[in-house]
């Protein structure tokens, strides 16, 4: 389909179908905090006081909040392609993730997208396509399996070239194959059988 239409349904699609409560969601992602903090752990980096940039970041600022309220990053941006965060989603969040994680989520009723201070949102913007902005840290989840080959070759020439030495790049992705996720007939690596130019 043509770009636009492709998104609107793509976001229509997954609104009316997914009904996953932002509880269970938090509840999930805290998952990949705990992985993230051990291995922060074990390589002895702190991310106190540091700059993240987030690509990808989703539907919602999860990461983001783990990043500023766990881990005590001063600022951490998130891009994404798509305009995915709604102020009305972002704002009942906020009241989840202060109660679940004891914490005090200030000023995101000022905030466009209802998002504390030091968390910055840019939606539409492609990491293929426009320049990164320096940051000390950089993280994505579950988005570099989703672009094609030559673009995740081209955004590690970017970091290679652009970032100082001594960021830190952390990018979790999935070996498996998406249709497995919700077909468990088939195997996680159902992908490997087909040839690069059948896939
Ligand atoms: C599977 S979602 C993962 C969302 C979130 N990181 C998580 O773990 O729940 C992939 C995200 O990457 C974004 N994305 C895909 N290609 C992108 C690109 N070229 N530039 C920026 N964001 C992109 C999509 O819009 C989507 O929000």
């Amino acid at each position: 389909m043509p770009n636009k239409g492709d998104d609107y349904f793509y976001h229509k699609i997954q609104m009316f179908f997914d009904k996953t409560t932002l509880k269970n969601r938090l509840k999930s992602m805290e998952f990949i905090y705990l992985r993230l903090n051990a291995i922060l752990d074990k390589l002895e980096i702190d991310l106190k006081d540091r700059t993240v940039f987030e690509f990808g970041s989703g539907w919602f600022p999860t990461m983001p909040y783990f990043f500023k309220y766990k881990f005590k990053a001063r600022k951490v941006e998130a891009f994404d392609v798509n305009q995915h965060f709604k102020r009305k989603t972002v704002l009942e969040f906020n009241t989840i993730f202060s109660k679940k994680d004891n914490c005090n989520i200030e000023d995101g009723a000022k905030n466009k997208y209802g998002l504390p201070n030091y968390i910055e949102y840019f939606p539409n913007f492609d990491l293929v396509l426009q320049d990164i902005p320096i940051a000390d840290i950089v993280f994505s989840r579950f988005v570099l399996f989703h672009m094609k080959e030559i673009d995740v070759i081209g955004f590690c020439d970017k970091i290679i070239n652009q970032y100082n030495k001594g960021t830190y790049v952390i990018h979790f992705i999935s070996p498996s194959d998406l249709v497995q996720h919700n077909d468990n007939t088939i195997s996680q690596q159902e992908f490997l059988k087909y040839s690069k130019l059948e896939w």
